[in-house]
């Protein structure tokens, strides 16, 4: 029997201890792994729930337990998170989180420390929710070399950009109506901003390419800059709009790595990953091209994702899962600008003015007052930047190709 202690009881905690105690028996049957939750920490009282009694509010009551071998967190954050995860490692204990921001700003370290002490340190609920993707990257795609890897890595978003495609209205509208339905959170800056997309790129790029890389070393660019007029534009052109996390090495095995909302041929298979999916696609040499599809977020898809995550910890009580990457530098991480790619462009010129500095472009046939929407030829950002100085340019949105 391992026995557990869960950190946190909030939407991820609570569906953790529930996915455990309906599903236990199905669990312990098909993997022979049997779990009982022993501690759920929280700050919070919750007089009445049916697992009140397991509620301890110290985290050094967990530390100190010896029974305790597999501490699932869900608090989420660096600050406390990060302290008990080094504590629970430090006291022995495996580590199983869904914290992506804890990853992608300390994986490396937390790996190492869990190396040192022969322990496990899980995170597959830290990218794509209940979406398999962590582990066939680490384990069923381990013979390949991998190029790329890629996808649509935020519910939220996905859902605010597939309204404003469907009903063709504005960024803030579709936003107030995602929060008063419970899809966004009260505070969005972290989905909108992309900088959730941006810790899940990381955790994939250094899982991908074996260097730690960190969120300060992406460029990101999220999607409160893109207006109905860029859609009805990219709707004319055949094409959607997507927020992506993208990472590639170079041919001088550098890192590109960025998210930025993208243009997509509307046959792209991405094009058609709608409302709160994500899907994410990896580039090996043997495999090709891989595609993980389904529900990024939610609390049982997360749970689903983190009680795997302690059901492998688990059987691997003795023999440590090889998860590891070592830290990369600033040299590590080539400029995501200088990386030549198509762009939309929106702005107020007239075709010959467009074609006088943006050269050789593909006009998109839709009529929008005094302006113009055009796609250019692969070109860096500076590139773009140059062409559009002294002119009117009110969108420059990266193609996918
Ligand atoms: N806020 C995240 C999303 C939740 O919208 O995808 C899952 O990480």
């Amino acid at each position: 029997m391992a026995k557990i202690a869960v950190l946190g009881y909030g939407v991820v905690g609570s569906g953790v201890v529930e996915v455990i105690h309906k599903n236990g028996r199905t669990i312990a049957g098909k993997t022979r792994a049997d779990l009982e939750v022993k501690y759920i920490l929280t700050r919070r009282d919750y007089p009445g729930d049916p697992f009140e009694e397991l509620i301890v509010k110290d985290f050094s009551v967990i530390e100190n337990d010896p029974e305790i071998t597999i501490v699932a967190e869900c608090i989420g954050g660096c600050g406390a998170a990060l302290e008990y995860v080094r504590r629970a490692l430090k006291s022995g204990k495996s580590v199983v989180t869904s914290n992506k921001e804890l990853i992608a700003e300390h994986g490396c370290e937390l790996l190492s420390l869990a190396k040192e002490r022969n322990l496990n340190l899980l995170f597959e609920a830290s990218v794509g929710g209940g979406i398999p993707i962590l582990r066939p990257l680490n384990q069923c795609l381990a013979a390949n070399e991998l190029t790329e890897v890629y996808g649509i890595l935020n519910g939220t978003t996905n859902y605010i950009l597939t309204k404003m495609i469907r009903h063709g209205l504005p960024f803030d509208e579709v936003l107030k109506d995602a929060q008063q339905k419970g899809y966004a959170e009260a505070d969005p800056t972290a989905d909108i901003e992309g900088f959730d997309a941006c810790r899940k790129i990381c955790i994939l790029a250094a899982l991908s390419f074996g260097k730690h890389v960190y969120p300060r070393q992406v460029k990101t660019v999220g999607i409160t800059q893109i207006t109905a007029e860029d859609i009805a534009f990219a709707s004319a052109a055949g094409m959607r709009v997507k927020l992506l996390g993208r990472a590639m090495l170079n041919e001088e095995g550098k890192l590109i790595i960025y998210v930025a909302p993208h243009l997509m041929d509307e046959e792209n298979q991405l094009a058609n990953v709608e409302d709160v999916f994500n899907a994410i696609i990896v580039k090996g040499d043997a495999i090709g091209d891989v595609m993980f599809y389904g529900k990024g977020a939610g609390k049982l898809p997360t749970a689903s994702a983190v009680v795997a995550d302690v059901i492998d910890a688990s059987k691997h009580a003795e023999s440590r899962k090889y998860i590891h990457w070592v830290d990369g530098n600033d040299d590590y991480v080539a400029d995501a600008d200088a990386y030549p790619m198509r762009w939309f462009v929106r702005a107020a010129m007239t075709e010959d003015e467009a074609r006088a500095k943006f050269g050789k472009i593909t006009v998109i046939p839709h009529q929008t007052e005094g302006q113009i929407g055009f796609i250019t030829e692969p070109v860096s950002r500076y590139g773009i930047n140059a062409a559009s100085e002294g002119c009117e340019v009110l969108s420059v949105i990266s193609v996918l190709d």
